[in-house]
């Protein structure tokens, strides 16, 4: 697996991948060219044999302290081997270079692979917005990780055992 910087020339695999994995609401492909293309944003791609498979993306405005992972899917075949949890650590990491204290993201109330991945990185919910994710009338739950928590648990010594 490969992890690099996403261009304007990934945006047809992207929403490829994008339609497959939300397919009741996806973004438009407009929607996407404009967050590939924000000074605000960091979106990534993950390949395997040249081939575009994941992508995630994290916006955090210049001199805010708060960023939100926008997005992150991978193909079907490519789940539950540990991508997702890479892809997740590589926008944290990108959140705390740029110096944010907090960052946010929403997820489907009827994901619970998604918030697993999310939980066990440290993110709690800290709101729901009933409702949010249409035509399926389902609950979006606002997810929160501090950086400092995050980066303390992730560089804390090992267990020793005796
Ligand atoms: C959500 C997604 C990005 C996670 O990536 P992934 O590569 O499948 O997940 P990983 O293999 O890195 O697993 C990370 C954690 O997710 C959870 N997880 C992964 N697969 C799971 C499954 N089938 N059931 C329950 N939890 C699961 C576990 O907590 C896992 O940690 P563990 O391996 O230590 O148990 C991926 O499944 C995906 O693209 N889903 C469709 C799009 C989507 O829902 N995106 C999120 C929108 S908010």
């Amino acid at each position: 697996m490969t992890m690099r910087a996403a261009t304007l020339d990934d945006l047809d695999a992207i929403m490829a991948l994008e339609r497959a994995s939300f397919p009741s609401d996806a973004w438009s492909e407009a929607m996407m060219r404009e967050e590939l293309a924000s000074p605000h944003g960091w979106y990534v791609v993950v390949e395997e044999a040249g081939r575009v498979i994941g992508y995630g993306g994290l916006r955090a405005v210049g001199g805010a302290t708060d960023a939100d992972i926008q997005t992150i899917a991978l193909a079907e075949g490519f789940r539950g081997k540990g991508r997702g949890r890479t892809l997740l650590t590589a926008l944290l990491d990108e959140a705390a270079r740029r110096g944010m204290r907090d960052v946010f993201l929403e997820v489907r109330a009827d994901n619970p692979v998604a918030q697993a991945l999310y939980v066990s990185e440290g993110f709690a919910e800290v709101g729901r917005r009933p409702r949010y994710y249409q035509p399926d009338d389902v609950d979006a739950l606002v997810m929160r990780v501090n950086i400092a928590g995050w980066i303390a648990r992730n560089t804390s010594d090992p267990e020793v055992c005796t």
